[in-house]
Parts: C-alpha cells; structure tokens; sequence
C-alpha cells in the first residue's frame, strides 16, 4: 500500500519505518527539512533501538522517501497517518494547534486529489476531536464529503520510547476505529500481516482507548509506589511483595517497579488531559488526579532520604547517575531527574552527572552542572551517589567503582544495581 506519514517524531519515523519494512511505499513527511535530509540520508534523527539498521535498510530499497510537500505526499499515497504531537496546555488540556493545522493543511491537499484516500489519526487526542474538529477541517478546506471522498480512522499507538519499532512490529492489539466501512477496511488489509488480534470500533471509543490506556499504565506505576512507601517504612522489600502480586493473571508482573515516579512525555501530559476533560464535562476524577498526584511527590522522596543520610546538602558533591526518563532513550522529557535536580539546587548541592545518552538534552536544560564522561568519573569525590535511571551499564557497577566516592551513601531510585556486585545502598521505596 502507499502510506504517507505526517509528523516524523520517534511516533511517526518508527511507525514509517515499520509500514516500509512491511514491503509498503511510504513518504515520511515534515516541515522541518533538517530532519528530513538526515532520513533521506538513512540517518535516523532519534535514538530507538533497531532504528537505524531498518531506516538505512527502507531508503536503500526505495520503500521510503522524504518530502516536505504536503501536496506530494497525499496525492502519492492511498492512506495518511497524522503523527504530529499534543503537548499539554498549561490547565493540563490537550494542546490540539498541531492537529488543527495539519487537519486543514490535509484538507487543501485532498482538494487537489480526485481518488478516495484515507485519513488516519495516530496522535493521541481526546475523545471526540476526530469528530468535532479534524472531520469539519478535512471537509471544509477539501470542500469534499467525509464517507463518500474520503474515509477517516482513528488508529491510537501503544509505542513505548526506545522499544518503539518492536512495540510497532509486533503489537499486543491493533485498534481502528473507523467512520466508515471502506477506510475500516483498508486499515484492516494494512495490518493483515500483522499478528495481532485487531479491535474495530467507532472513533471515540478508538481515541478513548488510549487514554484508557496510559491511565491504567500510569496508576499502576501509582499504586506501586504507594505500597512501596509503606513498605520502605514497615522494611519490607516492594520488589518481592509486586513479584509475588504480578503472578496474579488479573494484575500481570509488569509496571509494578516501584521507585521516583512515571516520567516522558506521555503519562502525566495523557492524564492531566483525561483529568482536564473529566472535569469539563462536570466529573470529579479523584482516582486520576490521586496517581498523578503521588506520581509529583515521589521525586522529591529520594531528595528527602538523602538530606536523612547526610545531613545538609548545601555545597556537598552528589553524583547522579543516570538522566533518562528510562533507559534506552536520551529523551528527559518530564523526567524525574529535572524534579530531583530542581531540588537538590534548591538545597545547595554540587551536581556530578553521567548519563550514557541523555547528557546533552539535560544540559539544555541545566547548563551549570558538572557533565561527566563516565560513572566512575562522577562518582568520584562525591559526597552521596543517586541512581536515577536503570541503564543496563550500571548493573555492571562493582564495589571498586563506589570506592572512588568521599562518603559512601548510595541511594536508587530505579532498581539498577546489582546486589552481588554492590554492597551497602538502599531504594527509594525499598
Ligand atoms: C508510554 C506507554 O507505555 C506506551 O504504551 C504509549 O504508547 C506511550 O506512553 C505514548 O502514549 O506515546 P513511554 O512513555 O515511552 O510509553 O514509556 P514507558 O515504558 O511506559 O515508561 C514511562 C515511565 O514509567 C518511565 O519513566 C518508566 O521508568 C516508568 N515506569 C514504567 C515505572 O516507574 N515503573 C514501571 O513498572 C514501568
């Protein structure tokens, strides 16, 4: 099939990439042409694992071109996938500006089209705005009819950042919400070669599920730390509690690891959305606001333990290691480290940070800390140690790395280290 995808964020670039390597046509499309020439020459602009080996793959076969002309890009596929972001406003409400260009800008380019195409939304929007504002932009500046013309998906993603292309190729369901039969049908002969059950539904419900979604994700990272700080205080491991609770079929052992909260640039931005919404059409989200509520305190958790094991931090050396949302990604979007940073400078601490890959992004945003090269570099002379992010190297650290520290305090607030390999450092949460 010929695809074109709009947005070519690490959402649209992996999902590109993936519909390519399906033996697909595809033309990735943005107005930022820096990025568009680095994709052009195999170079994936964003760090996703097995990105790049598939991207150089895709543009060496011709399964995938660049433009920046929207024009080109509709008239040269059957199917177009919106991939543009909605950042949160500042009320916690869904920036939808993107959407609404796009929807328009979309719109004047199937004015110029005499076949039938098809309409997908990727982005994550809230429930209703395929009806409310992207159908009424596509008809009104493409003066054709929605259903007759031109068919109109909602197809959510469920991609997580650094796994996102694996996320994409092999999916645990695959969720087309559709306006009319024909564009249903065509996301289905899409996917055929997936395997993956396929759900088809109506539009709200599609754009519903994913909210859904993050929200369950994100309050069972919640309810979580909750139990693990009670049973940090009552010292009892959380990691075994969740191993013995996650056995359950009904709950499932995954996002149950407790530690400084959900960070990136999904969870708290879908959330807040879902609350904001909620409480427009007069609803009361309690449960919700109380997992984003908990999800704000648990940074400041660790920073409170640390002060308990040291004393004052004013002018003390804290090493951080670790700057990442998660691991596998340099992305530090709404990461808990900016909240632990915050407040350790708040404090008067020195920062000494090593990050295998989020380094210079953080340093955009805190340009006056000490950068380090490696873990041992930024532990060395510190005063405490913070690991703020499971990176797969720091499960390697020994207790000959910590000894270069002036005072042995280690703290993790993500399970990183390897109790047979370090002695002597406590959890956040456990
Ligand atoms: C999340 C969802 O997992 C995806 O399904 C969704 O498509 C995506 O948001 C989105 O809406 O675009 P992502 O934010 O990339 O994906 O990352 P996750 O792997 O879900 O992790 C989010 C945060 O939760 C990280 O800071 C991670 O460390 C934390 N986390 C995760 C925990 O603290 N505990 C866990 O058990 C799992």
């Amino acid at each position: 099939m010929k695809i074109s995808i709009v947005g070519t964020g690490y959402m649209g670039l992996a999902t590109g990439v993936g519909f390519a390597s399906k033996k697909n046509h595809v033309i990735c499309m943005d107005i930022d042409k820096k990025r568009l020439d680095k994709i052009e020459g195999g170079k994936s602009p964003v760090y996703e694992t097995g990105l790049q080996d598939l991207l150089e793959g895709v543009v060496e076969k011709k399964n995938l071109e660049v433009s920046s002309d929207l024009d080109y890009a509709v008239k040269n596929s059957d199917v177009s996938f919106i991939c543009v972001p909605t950042p949160s406003k500042r009320n916690g409400s869904s920036d939808l500006k993107f959407i609404d260009k796009v929807s328009r800008d979309l719109g004047l380019s199937l004015s110029k089209k005499d076949s039938y195409h098809v309409v997908v939304v990727k982005s994550t929007i809230p429930p209703k705005t395929t009806e409310k504002l992207i159908i009424p932009n596509l008809e009104e500046f493409s003066g054709k009819r929605v259903g007759k013309d031109f068919g109109v998906c909602m197809n959510p993603e469920f991609l997580r950042e650094g796994s996102a292309l694996d996320d994409f190729l092999n999916p645990d369901r695959i969720v087309i919400g559709e306006l009319d039969k024909r564009s249903g049908d065509a996301l289905v002969e899409l996917y055929a070669n997936f395997n993956a059950p396929i759900i088809r539904t109506g539009l709200k419900v599609a754009e519903m599920i994913k909210y859904a979604s993050n929200a369950f994700l994100a309050s069972k990272i919640s309810f979580a730390n909750e139990i693990g700080n009670v049973c940090k205080n009552l010292g009892i491991d959380v990691y075994e509690v969740m191993m013995g609770v996650g056995l359950d079929h009904r709950i499932s052992p995954h996002f149950l690891r407790a530690g400084i909260g959900f960070g990136g640039s999904c969870f708290s931005k879908d959330l807040k959305a879902l609350v904001n919404k909620s409480k427009t059409i007069g609803y009361d989200p309690v449960y919700l606001e109380g997992a984003l509520n908990l999800n704000e305190r648990q940074p400041v958790r660790i920073v409170n333990l640390l002060r308990k094991r040291v004393g004052t931090l004013r002018g003390r050396d804290i090493c951080i290691l670790g700057l990442a949302f998660k691991p596998n990604t340099d992305d530090v979007r709404d990461a808990s480290s900016i909240r632990i940073v915050k407040e350790l400078l708040k404090f008067g601490a020195k920062i000494r940070a090593y990050d295998p890959k989020a380094i210079d992004n953080f340093r955009e945003l805190f340009p006056g800390l000490l950068y380090c090269k490696t873990a041992r570099e930024a532990l060395r002379g510190s005063d405490a140690c913070l690991v703020l992010t499971e990176w797969e190297d720091f499960k390697n650290l020994e207790d000959k790395d910590f000894s270069v520290m002036k005072n042995r305090v280690i703290i993790e607030g993500r399970k990183a280290l390897n109790p047979n390999k370090v002695k002597d450092f406590e959890g956040v949460c456990w």
